[in-house]
C-alpha cells in the first residue's frame, strides 16, 4: 500500500490554457477487453494508462492475450478469439476499479475455468452480488465471502444458458456484465434496463463485428441483446478524452472569474454527459466545438469560460447520465448562488466510497451548509459568495472525492487539502500538473 499523499489547493486568479484529459477509462477497459477476446490485433489510441487500466491490461495477459504499450505510446492487443480465454495461475488483482471486477467477472463467467478476482481495501467493500445473481442464472458458480464481497472465485461454463435480465439497479457495469458472458453464450442473452445507462460496450462490441440490438418495451424500458459466439476481428480505437475527467477543469474554470479554457476531445456520448447539461442550466458557459465522432463515439472540444452560477434541481432521471460527477458538481453548487437539490443519489453510495456521505461531511468541514436526504438526495447551499475552506477532507480512497476538493479550494477563502492524493491516479494520472499548467495552485 504506498503511503498517504496529502495535497492542499489554494485560492486561484483566472485559469487559461488548452488541455487533452486523458483518455476516457470506460471506453480503455472495454477496449483491453474486447480486444483480448477478438482475433487479430487492436490498435488502440490514447488508452487511459491510469492504475485501473493498467489492472485490466494485466488480467487480460493473465487470461491468455497479449497486451502491450508500443515505444509509440500505442496499445496493441491481440486476442484468443471469444471463448479463447485461459484460467489464470494467479489471482486476479483488479486494484481500485469495480468497472475491471464486474465486466471481468461476466466474461469469464462463460468460460470453463476458475478465475480468482481480489481486490483493494475500497474495492473489497463494494457489492458483486448484482452480477453474481444474473451470472449465477446464466450457469456459473460463485465463492465469495459474505454480501457477495471480493476476494471471490468464479466457476465458469461454456454451457452457460441466455438469459432474459431485468437490472435492478441502473448500472452499465451490471448490464456489461451479462452482456459479456452472453457473448460465449449460444443464443441471445438479453439485458433490459428502464434508465438509459452508458452504451458504451454495446456500441464497442458493434464494432469489433458482434450482433447487438435494442429495443423499446412497452413500459419505456430498452432491451439490449447481444447474439452469442460470434466472430470478433481486432480493431482500430482511438480513445476519446474523459469526460468524467474534463469535469475537474470545466468546474475549476467556471468557479475562476475571467477563466477560459478549452479541453479538446472530450467524449460527449449522450449518457455520460448529464454533468455538462447541469453546468449549463446554472448558467455556465460552455460551447461545443468542433463536434465529430471518434470510432463511433461522438466528442467535441469544449469551451468553458468563468460564470457566475446559480442554484439548481438535477432530476433522479439524470443521475446514471452523470453518476460519477455528483461530487463535483457538489463542489460548483458550494459556490453557487443559490440551493442545489441533486436528486436520486442512492448507487452514489456503492463506488470507490460511500460519495454522498463523503461530500456531505467534506462539504461540512470546508463550511458549506448541506443536507443529505432520507431519499438519498443532496441539497447544497450556495451563498454566492466562496466557502471558507480551510479544512483537510477525507478522501477514504476516492479519486473522485480527492480531486473534487481540490477543485473546490482552487475557490475557497482559505486553501483546502485532501488527506490522500495517491488514488487520483486511477483515472487521472497527471491531474495535479494538468491542473497546475492551467493556473491552479496544488501543491
Ligand atoms: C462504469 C459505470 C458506472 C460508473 C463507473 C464506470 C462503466 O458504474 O460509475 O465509473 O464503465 O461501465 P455503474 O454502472 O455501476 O453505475
Amino acid at each position: 500500500m504506498p503511503q498517504a499523499k496529502p495535497l492542499r489547493s489554494s485560492s486561484t486568479g483566472a485559469l487559461a490554457g488548452t488541455a487533452r484529459v486523458p483518455g476516457d477509462k470506460s471506453i480503455s477497459h472495454r477496449a483491453l477487453m474486447f480486444g483480448a477476446v477478438a482475433v487479430g490485433e487492436t490498435v488502440i489510441h490514447g488508452l487511459l494508462e491510469g492504475e485501473d487500466v493498467l489492472h485490466t491490461a494485466a488480467a487480460m495477459r493473465a487470461l491468455g492475450a497479449f497486451a502491450e504499450r508500443g515505444a509509440d505510446g500505442v496499445w496493441r492487443v491481440r486476442g484468443v478469439g471469444v471463448g479463447g480465454l485461459g484460467e489464470p495461475a494467479q489471482v486476479l488483482d483488479m486494484g481500485n476499479s469495480g468497472t475491471a471486477a464486474r465486466l471481468l467477472i461476466g466474461l469469464v463467467s462463460a468460460h470453463p475455468i476458475t478465475t480468482f478476482f481480489t481486490g483493494d481495501g475500497s474495492l473489497n467493500k463494494r457489492p458483486m452480488a448484482r452480477v453474481i445473481t444474473p451470472l449465477e442464472q446464466m450457469g456459473a458458480s460463485f465463492v465469495s465471502r459474505a454480501g457477495g464481497r471480493l476476494p471471490l472465485a468464479v466457476i465458469g461454463s461454456d454451457k452457460m444458458v441466455p438469459i432474459t435480465y431485468r437490472l435492478p439497479v441502473p448500472s452499465a457495469q451490471v448490464k456489461s456484465a451479462v452482456l459479456l458472458a452472453g457473448l460465449n453464450t449460444q443464443g441471445v442473452t438479453t439485458v433490459i434496463e428502464a434508465e438509459p445507462t452508458r452504451d458504451h460496450s454495446e456500441l464497442m462490441l458493434r464494432h469489433f463485428g458482434a450482433t447487438v440490438t435494442t429495443e423499446r418495451l412497452e413500459d419505456g424500458a430498452l432491451a439490449v441483446s447481444v447474439t452469442g459466439q460470434p466472430e470478433l476481428t481486432g480493431r482500430e480505437i482511438v480513445v476519446p478524452a474523459d469526460p468524467s475527467s474534463a469535469a475537474f477543469p470545466a468546474v475549476a474554470a467556471l468557479l475562476r472569474p475571467g477563466s477560459e479554457l478549452l479541453l479538446t476531445d472530450v467524449g460527449l456520448n449522450p449518457r455520460r454527459a448529464g454533468i455538462y447539461e447541469t453546468l449549463v442550466e446554472m448558467g455556465g458557459d460552455i460551447e461545443y466545438l468542433n463536434r465529430r465522432d471518434l470510432a463511433g463515439e461522438p466528442v467535441a472540444d469544449l469551451r468553458v469560460k468563468g460564470s457566475a452560477l446559480k442554484g439548481v434541481v438535477v432530476p433522479a432521471e439524470r443521475a446514471p447520465s452523470m453518476i460519477d460527477e455528483y461530487p463535483v458538481l457538489a463542489a460548483a453548487a458550494a459556490c453557487a448562488e443559490g440551493t442545489t437539490v441533486m436528486l436520486g443519489l442512492k448507487e452514489l453510495r456503492v463506488k470507490e466510497s460511500d460519495r454522498l456521505a463523503m461530500v456531505a461531511e467534506g462539504l461540512t468541514r470546508c463550511g458549506v451548509k448541506v443536507e443529505v436526504g432520507a431519499d438519498d438526495s443532496l441539497t447544497v447551499h450556495g451563498t454566492g459568495k466562496p466557502p471558507q475552506g480551510g479544512a483537510t477532507v477525507a478522501t477514504a480512497m476516492d479519486h473522485r472525492i480527492a480531486m473534487s476538493f481540490l477543485v473546490l479550494g482552487m475557490a475557497t477563502a482559505e486553501p483546502v487539502q485532501v488527506d490522500d492524493g495517491t488514488f487520483i491516479d486511477t483515472s487521472f494520472p497527471g491531474f495535479v500538473g494538468l491542473m497546475n499548467g492551467l493556473g491552479a495552485k496544488i501543491a
